[in-house]
């Protein structure tokens, strides 16, 4: 386990819980790495469930996962994640959520404290028994500090012989630092 960032806990959640032919959730497409990660852990056999409001992350996550040889594992979707039950059913085995804006693009495109809470919800439902969410929240700015919050409040609130939530913080990183949530379905 690396304690660099939650970004790097996240990557290791991924490696320790999925298995070739998963199907997983990217909530956030963004460039692709994330989404490329998941295809690789999930196999020839699985599938990738990707989600973004940008053309811009659709374009690049494709030309990514083409070069990678792994855009037969993946579906990209020009749709908020708040919706993401139109085009997944259950049985999802994990969900990655990297919220806040596309590094270098508009600040303006951040993820928000409503939909991400939608899209939480609706990736609870969707998960297999066992399955995980996995949350990289950035509470350095101000948006980015209220859903954090709000997450924290909505994982405390859950039932504990429905769910699992932890919180990963970086206590000596200074305000700001990112955070690492995890939820997992009994
Ligand atoms: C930090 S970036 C994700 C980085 C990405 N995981 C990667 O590996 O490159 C956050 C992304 O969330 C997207 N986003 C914002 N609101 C969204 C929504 N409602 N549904 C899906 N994606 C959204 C932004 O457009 C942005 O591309």
């Amino acid at each position: 386990m690396s304690l660099k960032s939650a970004r790097h806990i996240a990557l290791e959640v991924f490696e320790k819980t999925l298995v070739p032919g998963d199907r997983a959730v990217d909530a956030t497409m963004g460039r692709g790495r994330d989404t490329l990660a998941l295809c690789r852990l999930v196999g020839e056999t699985g599938h990738v469930y990707a989600f973004d409001v940008q053309e811009a992350a659709l374009t690049e996550t494709r030309a990514l996962l083409e070069r990678e040889g792994m855009l037969g594992r993946a579906s990209l979707h020009l749709m908020g994640h708040e919706r993401m039950a139109e085009a997944v059913s259950e049985g999802v085995k994990l969900t990655a959520f990297n919220l806040g804006w596309l590094p270098g693009s508009s600040k303006g495109l951040t993820t928000r404290t409503d939909t991400t809470l939608l899209a939480v919800q609706a990736a609870m439902e969707l998960l297999a028994p066992g399955g995980l969410i996995s949350l990289c929240c950035y509470p350095g700015h101000k948006e980015g500090q209220r859903e954090l919050n709000a997450l924290t409040e909505l994982a405390k609130g859950l039932l504990p012989q429905r769910f699992t939530a932890l919180r990963h913080d970086f206590l000596n990183a200074g305000p700001g630092a990112p955070v690492a949530i995890l939820i997992e379905k009994q």
